[in-house]
């Protein structure tokens, strides 16, 4: 019997899993769900099992890494495709870690549109004003996307289709990666500099991993180099922001508008009910306060589909890893 405990679990994490795990009545697997995040001091929970399976704010630091190593887990299973969260080095030759590439670039693509037309066409403002039936149309002011140029950092699965969706728009995109695609330069798509990119686009959509080369790369000269009135989008991870730059160029009026799915900080609060709480991040607090903030917390992944997938191809990945000793998500150096 292969023992799997799970951190930072939610009801919807359970369903899936649980139907996932329905189809694999063979697979001789049994899952244990802890609601509380993997850390150091909750790391010990792991003890009698061989495997833990993980998310986007479960911390899995050199100190975690090295204490579910001696309790004999032999496995990292991240039901994610960002692996920023886990000290990879440190688990090298310790722990095996998988994760899940890619489950549905449709729903976080789908997600960063629905924030940009939210923010920018004020429907939120309206839901509220009607439902409470005010029909007034003062401050809901919008623009058009049509003939907007979109900038977008990272043209991986997700960047693609957020490009493609614009596109839809009748958008100009200018795209930056790391490592440009051959195929991916159309008619009105091309890649230039991040610079370029900066000074050019109206709208601005964050695509790619989060790393030592890309943490804050929006910043405050990033800012400084942006058209007044930039919307910016962080369905991505929090720290390729820095928060309190954007906050900085949001009290500017330099930035026109934020919509973040993801903060740097997100850990502590991210997934919880602080209502009624009083929240002791200035800077999040802050930004939430703000007219031009929407802040959704890290929803992006959240349908139906997108869960369906993650459950299959992390049980897929578990069998894999721990009974052929192979599997083409392992995550290596
Ligand atoms: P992907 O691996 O298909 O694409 C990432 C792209 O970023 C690649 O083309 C890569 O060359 C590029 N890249 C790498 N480093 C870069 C840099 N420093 N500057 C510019 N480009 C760089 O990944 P995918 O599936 O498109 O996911 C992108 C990110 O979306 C993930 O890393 C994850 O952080 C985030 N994500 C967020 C979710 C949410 O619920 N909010 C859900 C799933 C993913």
């Amino acid at each position: 019997m292969i023992k799997i405990a799970f951190f930072d679990t939610k009801p919807y994490d359970k369903d899936a899993f649980e139907k996932a795990l329905a189809n694999r009545k063979n697979a001789d697997l049994e899952f244990h769900y802890f609601e509380t995040k993997l850390n150091k001091d909750t790391v010990d929970l792991a003890k009698g099992f061989d495997g833990v399976c993980v998310f986007v704010n479960d911390t899995v630091d050199s100190a975690v890494v090295e204490r579910l190593h001696a309790l004999g887990v032999k496995l990292i299973a991240l039901r994610c495709a960002g692996f920023n969260n886990v000290d990879r080095k440190k688990a090298a030759g310790k722990l095996r870690i998988v994760r899940v590439p890619a489950y549905s670039p449709y729903a976080v693509a789908e997600h960063a549109m629905a924030l940009l037309l939210t923010s920018i066409r004020r429907t939120h403002k309206a839901y509220i004003r009607t439902k409470d039936f005010n029909f007034s149309l003062s401050g809901l002011t919008g623009f058009d996307l049509h003939g907007k140029t979109v900038g977008v950092i990272g043209t991986g699965r997700i960047g693609r289709v957020f490009v493609d969706i614009c596109r839809g728009f009748g958008m100009k995109v200018l795209a930056y990666d790391k490592y440009p695609a051959p195929d991916f330069e159309r008619e009105n798509v091309q890649y230039v500099s991040l610079d370029e990119l900066f000074e050019k686009s109206d709208v601005i959509s964050l695509h790619c991993p989060l790393a030592e080369d890309s943490y804050h790369i929006i910043d405050e000269k990033a800012i400084e180099k942006c058209k007044r009135g930039v919307v910016i989008i962080n369905t991505s991870r929090g720290a390729l922001v820095d928060a309190e730059a954007l906050l900085g160029g949001i009290k500017a009026r330099k930035v026109g508008a934020a919509c973040l799915d993801v903060y740097e900080e997100e850990g502590d609060f991210f997934f919880e009910d602080f209502s009624g709480h009083i929240v002791d991040d200035d800077v999040l607090a802050r930004l939430i306060s703000m007219p031009n903030v929407l802040v959704t917390s890290h929803q992006a992944f959240l349908t139906e589909e997108a869960l369906s997938n993650i459950a299959e191809t992390t049980v897929q990945n578990i069998v894999e890893i721990l009974q052929t000793g192979t599997c083409e998500n392992e995550l290596t150096l």
